[in-house]
């Protein structure tokens, strides 16, 4: 391996200054992998607070809150075994270039590289805490909906992590109910929180096809990420033909999951200055565009059943409130991914740029609505509340509806306002609501090659 003199002394002086700093500065360009503190600073302090926001978000007084939905997405996690496996092949080739008395790669080699394949995505102690204190800080602010003895409807993705970030909810909430007969604790439910996976059209056309991709692998070839891969490579002594995106990618990435998971911030941090993270943000933004957002329709279209199932549940409850009946799902609370909730608020309209994010418009899109980062962290959560509104001094309607997105009020799509009339947000989205079929949406198109595929 070619490698170039050692680094002057004022670099190593620098490595060993700038970590505390960086990790804080580049805290807010972790996308996905962005704790939840990021979205709401005031948890940091106190993580039961309601937080400054809270009490402004009250409704009106003489509205009463029928039902929540939440949907969340699973607490702090660790890598994937893929990312670990990718951290443990740059981690031996910088320990043997540390040998070069290169003073970056030998602060990364001595580093102790402690994540084993088998934490494999898996959810996090720290992400166990998100999910106690997100139910504690909910039942806080809902407490008509969370009273004791209430029936709580709880649903999950299959995978571990959220099944465990369902139980840690549960908790958080005290001390459970006893089961009835052949009740779960969890109902585990992919056709709803991974509706992804069982879209063909998506799968096809999306998931496993190499050119959907296109913006994102363009922009790692860019001069935008080619800057920061140079500059990385300098910083350790490498050849910029040893490293490339991917590369860069794995070290910001430990960046992010060693403050995440551990509260650290570790060497790794210190390779990036806030100018590098901007660039690592939006590669991860892009991805998440072009796989999860606008960037192709069947993204949101495939959670249509999601969207439909909440409109269905909030409709029972009106209709229950209409016929004087106890409301039979009051809190209803879903766990899923970042891809559960980024296509759903995609399909609903909100945090969408009048231009697309591309390979060669990160300048223009430096202003973005679509940062990942800021809607679905870890433990990201986006809720309706449905409420029965007394019309005794006013003439508006009776059933009102608010969401919230992370715990503050998002406004809504079609009036900015942050309270909108039932009846009105569902001829906002009628056409969704009576349109859109997951069945036909995610139909792959029929082959028509009768005569040969029938023989
Ligand atoms: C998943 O939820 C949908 C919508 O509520 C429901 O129709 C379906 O039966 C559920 N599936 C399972 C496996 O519980
Ligand atoms: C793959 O994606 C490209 C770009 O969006 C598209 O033109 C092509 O039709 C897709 N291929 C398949 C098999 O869906
Ligand atoms: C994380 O670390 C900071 C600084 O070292 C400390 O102030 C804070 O209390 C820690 N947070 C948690 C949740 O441990
Ligand atoms: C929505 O309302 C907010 C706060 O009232 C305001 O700052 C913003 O400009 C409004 N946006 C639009 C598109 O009307
Ligand atoms: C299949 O192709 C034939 C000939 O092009 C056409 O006449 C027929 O309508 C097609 N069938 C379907 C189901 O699209």
């Amino acid at each position: 391996m070619a490698l170039r003199a050692a680094a002057p002394l004022p670099l190593l002086v620098l490595l060993v200054l700038v970590p505390l700093a960086a990790g804080a500065a580049l805290s807010g360009y972790f996308g996905t992998k962005s704790r939840y503190e990021e979205v709401n600073p005031h948890l940091a302090e106190d993580p039961l607070s309601l937080g400054p926001a809270a009490a402004a978000a009250r409704p009106p007084a003489a509205c009463a809150p029928l039902q929540l939905r939440a949907l969340l997405r699973h607490g702090t996690r660790y890598p994937t075994a893929k990312q670990i496996r990718r951290l443990g092949e740059l981690h031996g080739r910088l320990r043997r270039a540390a040998l070069a008395a290169c003073p970056a790669a030998a602060a990364l080699g001595a580093w102790h590289m402690w994540y084993e394949e088998s934490l494999d995505g898996r959810l996090a102690p720290r992400g166990r805490r998100d999910m106690e204190h997100l139910a504690r800080r909910l039942a806080a602010r809902f407490p008509a909906l969370f009273a004791a003895r209430r029936r709580l409807a709880l649903a999950s993705s299959s995978k571990h992590r959220c099944l465990q970030s369902g139980a840690a909810f549960r908790r958080g909430l005290g001390p459970p109910l006893p089961l009835a007969d052949g009740e779960m604790e969890i109902e585990i439910n992919d056709s709803l929180m991974r509706f992804f996976d069982h879209c063909q059209k998506f799968v096809a056309f999306v998931e496993e096809n190499d050119t959907a991709m296109h913006q994102v692998d363009a922009f790692k070839e860019g001069p935008e990420m080619r800057r920061v891969v140079e500059k990385v490579a300098d910083v350790l002594c490498l050849p910029a033909d040893e490293l490339n995106a991917d590369l860069i990618q794995v070290a910001f990435l430990t960046c992010s999951y060693e403050l995440a998971v551990r509260n650290v911030t570790s060497p790794w941090c210190s390779l990036f200055s806030e100018e590098d993270a901007k660039v690592l943000e939006y590669l991860n933004d892009l991805k998440q565009y072009w796989k999860r957002g606008y960037g192709y329709d069947i993204n949101s279209r495939s959670s249509c059943n999601l969207f439909q199932d909440i409109f269905q549940q909030l409709d029972k409850a009106v209709e229950e409130s209409k016929s004087s009946k106890p409301i039979s799902s009051p809190v209803i609370v879903q766990i899923g991914h970042a891809e559960t909730l980024q296509p759903l608020l995609a399909l609903m309209g909100f945090f969408k740029d009048d231009e697309p994010l591309r390979a060669n418009n990160y300048v223009r899109q430096m202003h973005r609505k679509f940062r990942s980062g800021r809607i679905v962290p870890y433990a990201a959560n986006l809720v309706f509340v449905l409420y029965h509104c007394d019309q005794a001094n006013s003439s508006k309607e009776e059933y009102q509806v608010q969401m919230l997105l992370n715990e503050n009020l998002l406004p809504f799509h079609h009036s900015n306002k942050t309270i909108s009339i039932y009846a009105d947000l569902k001829d906002y989205y009628k056409d969704i609501l009576q349109n859109c079929h997951f069945k036909e949406e995610c139909e792959l198109p029929k082959n028509n090659n009768t005569a040969t595929d029938e023989l």
